[in-house]
This record gives structure tokens, C-alpha cells and sequence, in this order.
């Protein structure tokens, strides 16, 4: 997980002349202030520019996807919050469509240079809060990785809920987010109440979820055959719209 210091995103925000403090739902303005180049912008993405961490990363989200909901050849695939596409490098070869939404216009431009030699690729910058682009019913696996820890908890749970819109019956949708239940993910909520007192947490500071929060938006939106699975830091969850 990465940390996201204050002093970066004031650096970054200075940058492009804004100079008050951001609230944390000012998500379009936060992600451009810290990924101004590719090399800030993949730091902020996994705290680091080298391409085969990056590799190594991606190989295990996408074991994760196949592992818990499959990934075809005929799938439509959605990520929420794609960054410099980690994933979408890897996954875009297995699937028809890789679909990348972000708030991020400069991760999006990041994205696009990086995975130009991908044919199926769509890039589709989203307000922050919503899929409204994106037609209901249309998409076989939606999924959304290190994103939720930087997300309120409504938009947390109005990105699954717009998940089983976007979808098609017996579509698929996986969420994670650090979990405050393993033992990382608590020094991890500890490391992070210690080293920023509250007029200092960056707005993007990643807070924890539980399996119960997950699993409850899950529920709520309508989804079917829900499961979890727990990492050393990681909860994901994952169901399927019914038909
Ligand atoms: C830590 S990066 C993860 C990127 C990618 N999912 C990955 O695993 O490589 C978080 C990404 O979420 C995007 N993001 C942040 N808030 C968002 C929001 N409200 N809606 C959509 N994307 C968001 C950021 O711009 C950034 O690209």
C-alpha cells in the first residue's frame, strides 16, 4: 500500500495553481495533483516506477480475477479507477474488450501512451462519483482494485451498485480494499493515524475496509452468489448479477 504524503499532494497541487486544501471528495483534482508524469503517476499508483514490479503486481490481480470470476475471451471488462493500467497490460490480451475508467484525465493519457500497442482498449474518464457513460447492461466482468481505500464510503458503495447496473445478467463484479481485520491492515490504520495528525492527512489517505462493509454493499445493490476472499492485507469481494 502506498502513503500518500501531504507535502506531495500540496507539491503537486501547487503545481497547477490550486492552494487551498482539498477535501477528499475532490477526487479529479487530488489524482491529477500526483500524476503529472508517468513516473509520479505509477509511484502513486504502487509507490513505485519500476515496470516489473508493476509485472509482478499485475500477474497477481489477474490470477486473482481468473481465481474468483473467471476472465474469457468474449468478456467486456470494466475497471473502475484504471490508473496507468497495471492491470489492463495483462488483461486486455485475455479478454474482447478492456474498458478503463478513471477520474484522472492524466492517468488516462498516461494509460493510453503506455498501452498503446493494445488494440481492444477504451479509455472513458468518469466524474469520480458514477458510471453514467457507460450504457446499463452492457459489460460481462466489472472490477476495482486499490481504488476503495481512497473513496468514501458512498461512492464505495455507488461504484458496486452502478457495477450491477453496467452489467449484463450473470455478470461479474470484484472489489478489494485493505482490510482493517488482518493484522497489516490495522498497523497499517495505526501507521497511518500516527504519522499524520488530522489537519495533515492528505485527502487521498487510504482508509481501511471491513468484510462486512463489502459484503453489505454487495447485498444491497442485488447481487447474487457473493464471496470473499482474505489476503494478508487484502478483502475482495465478488458476486454476480442474476439473471
Ligand atoms: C492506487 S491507484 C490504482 C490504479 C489501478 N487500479 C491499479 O491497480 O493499478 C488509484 C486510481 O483510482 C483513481 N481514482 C481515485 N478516485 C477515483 C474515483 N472517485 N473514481 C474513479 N477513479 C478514481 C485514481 O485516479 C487512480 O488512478
Amino acid at each position: 500500500m502506498v502513503s500518500y504524503s501531504f507535502e506531495r499532494v500540496k507539491r503537486g497541487l501547487r503545481k497547477f495553481g490550486v492552494l487551498r486544501p482539498l477535501n477528499r471528495h475532490e477526487y479529479r483534482t487530488v489524482w491529477n495533483s500526483v500524476s503529472a508524469d508517468l513516473r509520479e503517476a505509477m509511484v502513486s499508483v504502487q509507490g513505485s516506477s519500476d515496470e516489473n514490479q508493476f509485472a509482478v503486481s499485475a500477474k497477481a490481480t489477474v490470477e486473482t480475477l481468473k481465481e474468483c470470476v473467471g476472465i474469457y475471451p468474449t468478456d467486456t471488462v470494466l475497471e473502475i479507477g484504471a490508473g496507468v493500467g497495471r492491470v489492463g497490460d495483462l488483461l486486455a490480451p485475455l479478454c474482447k474488450e478492456w474498458i478503463a475508467t478513471d477520474v484522472s484525465d492524466h492517468m488516462l493519457a498516461h494509460l493510453s501512451r503506455r498501452l498503446a500497442k493494445q488494440q481492444n482498449i477504451r479509455t472513458v474518464l468518469t466524474n469520480g462519483f458514477d458510471l453514467s457513460q457507460i450504457e446499463s447492461g452492457s459489460v460481462d466482468l466489472v472490477y476495482c482494485t486499490v481504488v476503495f481505500m481512497h473513496l468514501d464510503e458512498w461512492e464505495r458503495f455507488n461504484y458496486v451498485r452502478e457495477g450491477l447496473r453496467v452489467l449484463k445478467p450473470g455478470g461479474r463484479m470484484l472489489v478489494d480494499n485493505f482490510s482493517l481485520l488482518t493484522d497489516a491492515g490495522w498497523d497499517f490504520f495505526v501507521k497511518n493515524m500516527e504519522s499524520y495528525p488530522p489537519a495533515k492527512r492528505p485527502p487521498n489517505i487510504s482508509k481501511s475496509s471491513t468484510p462486512q462493509e463489502l459484503f453489505l454493499y454487495f447485498e444491497k445493490a442485488g447481487f447474487r452468489h457473493i464471496a470473499q476472499r482474505t489476503g494478508a492485507v487484502l478483502v475482495t469481494t465478488f458476486g454476480t448479477k442474476p439473471r
